[in-house]
């Protein structure tokens, strides 16, 4: 990537044929590490319940998770468009309530667009999320915020019904001003179809390469999260082994005097201990 990445690079992105990269960040250095890299577009999802802080699902993340987290990667972000997701609840309490609580990550927290999970039932939140001038990215197919509605994490899109209600969704969003749409866990070949029936680019996540872009969960594919490992992430290394090593060696050389060494520690003229020793 070449300079900041803004929501008219996605549409450029979708229009050269180029694919969008984005993945998760939660804090500074990693945002810092995703930004150098050169990711285009940086998400601080409301996985962060999860993969950060422990809960089952993203059902407990709050605003103010949501904001203490978008503050730190857009601090550690120059060029990759930073996305904030809109937590359980703060987008379905009346539009004027959506606004507010998107403008808050926007004003209070420096990302530069939101993502909302849902198609048709959120369609005018969207629309006056939009009006209000934050751009939005849409969430379809496997949405982790209804996770008690579907009863786990699977698959949407496999019947005529839910295919066809996934691909309505999509074409509402977009009317309703969204600049992109995350499919996750759809069907390939649904996905497929959709991204080319849709202006906006769509980014897949468990959905296939015919999908205008990726995103995964930064601590999946680093292998730090390891309480399981989602069928359609892919670890690209073992990040949580190689910790767990430094750690072990950390505490043998610890228990062993072997650190600190002088290498790691401040001097002191002799002259002033000796002093220190006479005056006790
Ligand atoms: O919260 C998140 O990380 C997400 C991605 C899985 C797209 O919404």
């Amino acid at each position: 990537m070449n300079g900041k990445f803004t929501v008219s690079s996605y549409r450029q992105a979708k229009r050269d044929g180029r694919k969008i990269t984005m993945l998760t960040a939660y804090d500074y250095p990693t945002a810092k590490i995703l930004d150098e890299a050169g990711v285009d577009s940086i998400l601080v999802g409301d996985s962060l319940g999860m993969v950060v802080l422990g809960y089952e699902d993203t059902t407990r993340v709050t605003m103010e998770d949501m904001l203490h987290h978008i503050k730190a990667v857009a601090r550690g972000t120059k060029n990759a468009l930073v996305v904030g997701d809109m937590p359980f609840l703060s987008y379905h309490l009346g539009r004027h309530e959506s606004v507010r609580n998107a403008g808050r990550l926007m004003n209070e927290g420096g990302c530069k667009a939101v993502k909302l999970e849902g198609g048709q039932e959120i369609q005018d939140d969207v629309k006056a999320i939009v009006n209000a001038g934050i751009p939005v990215m849409g969430h379809l197919g496997y949405t982790p915020q209804s996770v008690n509605l579907f009863g786990g994490h699977k698959a949407q899109g496999k019947s005529l019904e839910t295919a066809r209600r996934i691909y309505r969704d999509a074409l509402l969003l977009q009317q309703a001003g969204v600049f992109a749409i995350v499919l996750e866990c759809v069907p390939y070949k649904l996905a497929s179809f959709i991204s080319s029936r849709l202006d906006v680019p769509t980014i897949g996540i468990g959905s296939g390469a015919g999908c205008d872009g990726q995103v995964l969960v930064t601590p999946d594919m680093l292998g730090i999260f390891r309480d399981f490992s989602p069928k359609h992430s892919k670890k690209y290394v073992d990040m949580g082994s190689a910790m767990e090593q430094a750690v072990k060696a950390y505490i043998s050389e610890v228990r062993d005097c072997a650190f600190p060494t002088e290498k790691n520690s401040f001097t002191v003229e002799d002259e002033i201990i000796n002093q220190l020793k006479n005056e006790n």
